[in-house]
């Protein structure tokens, strides 16, 4: 038995309950949002693929209903306002903060053994919010951004090299925003090849920029933020914790020393498992990566201090 709980009825959370329903991640899956019917109204359409997708998920919606979401083994935020084109992620801070420490205190009460998942932006500010709301070891709060941006990572780096794309490997560190991600070339391979040997620096070069606005090009295409990716990658991340899979994920971690850092979430690559984030893992770093890596933690800080500023922490 095992449940799963995903706060917001939105494009992302709705998809995300729907991957983790084919996929049977869980044995049932709860989606919660304020807006009444919505998520009962988005679970009922999924429940009714049941025959036709051949699962038997356990599906269940409850307007503003924590209680009902109770002892859930995993939580996965992802309310909020979303960006419009030409917004940044950090634009959203303080209606977003606002919103993280209201669900906060509900998961705390009604599922205290919960792992949590942010998906919600600006993603590794608000991680670190539902870190510090919560009081929850930081082994369970967990933010997905490195997660997503390392498949887009690995779609621009397949057009690259024309390699099959699930040959590709590729990892996207630093903070989940169009300026401090870090797409760590230096580790990217077709198979273990790297992919140097496979694209001319410029080509790779493009695909480095694009994944790094990668959520805005897709924004400015649908007028909205995207829920296909973001919502697979925080199931995946699940799938990792319920199935104690150990997956190797780029995804926003609480550091106390590690590379270099402190009192910041933010992307390193970590293995996900039953107890969450199992182990942080350091990686041997160009000192250009080194020095970006300073860079974006900073501008995580600069975005943490806001919420010291309107009193979120
Ligand atoms: C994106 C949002 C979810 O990158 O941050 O699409």
């Amino acid at each position: 038995m095992s449940k799963v709980t995903v706060v917001g009825a939105g494009a992302v959370g709705a998809t995300c309950a729907n991957v983790m329903a084919c996929r049977e991640v869980a044995s049932e899956v709860v989606l919660i949002d304020i807006k009444e019917g919505l998520s009962e109204g988005k679970m009922l359409d999924m429940y009714q693929c049941s025959t036709l997708m051949d699962f038997d998920t356990k599906l269940v919606g409850a307007t503003n209903d924590y209680k009902r979401s109770g002892n859930s083994d995993v939580v996965v935020i992802t309310s909020g306002i979303p960006r419009k084109p030409g917004m940044t992620r950090e634009e959203l801070i303080g209606t977003n903060a606002e919103i993280m420490k209201g669900v906060i205190a509900n998961i705390v009460k009604y599922s205290p053994r919960a792992i949590i998942i942010v998906v919600a932006n600006p993603m590794d500010t608000l991680t670190y919010l539902a870190l510090k709301a919560s009081g929850l070891p930081k082994n369970r709060v967990i933010g997905m951004g490195g997660a997503l941006d390392s498949s887009r990572f690995k779609c621009y780096l397949a057009k690259a090299t024309g390699a099959n794309i699930n040959n590709i490997d590729g990892m996207v560190i630093g903070g989940h925003g169009d300026t401090t991600m870090i797409p760590l070339l230096s580790k990217a391979s077709v198979n273990g090849v790297p992919v140097t040997q496979f694209a001319s620096k410029k080509k790779l070069a493009e695909a480095v920029a694009n994944t790094m606005v990668g959520g805005a090009t897709l924004t400015k295409l649908i007028g909205t933020s995207a829920w296909y990716a973001p919502g697979a990658a925080a199931s995946m991340m699940v799938e990792s914790i319920l199935h104690d899979q150990k997956k190797l994920i780029p995804c926003s971690c609480y550091l106390e020393g590690e590379y270099g850092e402190n009192d910041l979430c933010i992307g390193v690559p970590a293995i996900i498992g039953r107890k969450g984030i199992e182990k942080i893992v350091e990686l041997d770093l160009t000192k250009e990566e080194i020095e970006k890596f300073a860079a974006s933690a900073a501008a995580v800080h600069k975005t943490n201090d806001v919420l010291r500023e309107i009193k979120a922490i």
